[in-house]
């Protein structure tokens, strides 16, 4: 049976890349979700050549009402992966130009909204026979790193693995796995050019530890090349 999958922050960088390898593993669906699929070029021109096995899908993951009218439009069918990939990174995050309201908006997208995710399809997951959420980390929110500045990032990071955390814990008794996962630093436009790994490497590696994982796995935060990472 055809697998069905939901990624978040599908046009670009990393998500782009794990759209490419889920469409091209012709075992799957993919529900690929960005802000503005009219100018999402590459994810457009996937779904042309993937006609019927992707679907671009309008999302904001700050909204929730964005985030309900996808869980509408995905339809009634078990979802069997939700990845959670989109994530921002503010630039002006240090002790001399620290933008608050940035933050706000940082904690929503990176911690917030992999919840409201994981909300919105927690029924459909529940009806997968070995459904996953794996929520894009960061080693930045690792609290056995201790390194100064990006503290929007750094703590909307390591808030949102206590997140999965916690929901590992309580959607356990639904058959529901959840980890986290950090995807290398990436020459994206957030990792920049000095970044160790392209992006298809990274994509590569989360795709086979994503498609590998079972219940057994629930709770662990672990590197785009399958190891342990400290929490
Ligand atoms: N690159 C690295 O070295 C690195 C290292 C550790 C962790 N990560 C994590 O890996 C994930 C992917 O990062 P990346 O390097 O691929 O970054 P990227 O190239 O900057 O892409 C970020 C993606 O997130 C989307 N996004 C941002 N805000 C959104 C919102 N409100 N609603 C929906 N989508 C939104 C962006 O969409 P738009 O095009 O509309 O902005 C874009 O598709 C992130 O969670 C990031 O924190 C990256």
């Amino acid at each position: 049976m055809l697998q069905t999958l939901v990624l978040t922050g599908a046009n670009r960088g990393i998500g782009l890349e794990l759209a490419r390898l889920f469409t091209a593993d012709g075992n799957r669906f993919v529900h690929a979700c960005c802000r503005r699929p009219d100018e999402a070029a590459a994810l457009q021109e996937l779904a042309g050549d993937h006609a019927g096995r992707l679907a671009i899908h309008a999302l904001d993951v700050t909204d929730a009402g964005s985030v309900a009218d996808l869980a509408s439009a995905t339809g009634s069918a078990p979802i069997d992966l939700l990845l959670n990939n989109a994530g921002i990174l503010n630039p002006r995050q240090t002790l001399d130009d620290l933008d608050f309201e940035a933050w706000e908006t940082e904690l929503q997208v990176n911690t917030l909204a992999p919840m409201r995710m994981a909300l919105a399809f927690r029924a459909k997951l529940r009806q997968a026979s070995n459904p996953r959420i794996v929520t894009i980390s960061s080693q930045m929110g690792s609290l056995a790193r201790p390194k100064g500045g990006s503290y929007a990032y750094r703590s909307s990071k390591a808030a949102v693995n206590k997140a999965m955390q916690g929901l590992a814990v309580d959607l356990a008794g639904e058959g529901i796995c959840v980890v986290a996962m950090h995807p290398g630093w990436v020459r994206t436009s957030m990792g920049g050019p000095e970044a160790e790994i392209e992006p298809v490497e990274s994509a590569k590696g989360i795709f086979a530890v994503a498609t590998s994982l079972t219940l057994d796995d629930s709770g662990r935060f672990l590197t785009w090349d399958g190891r342990e990472h400290a929490w």
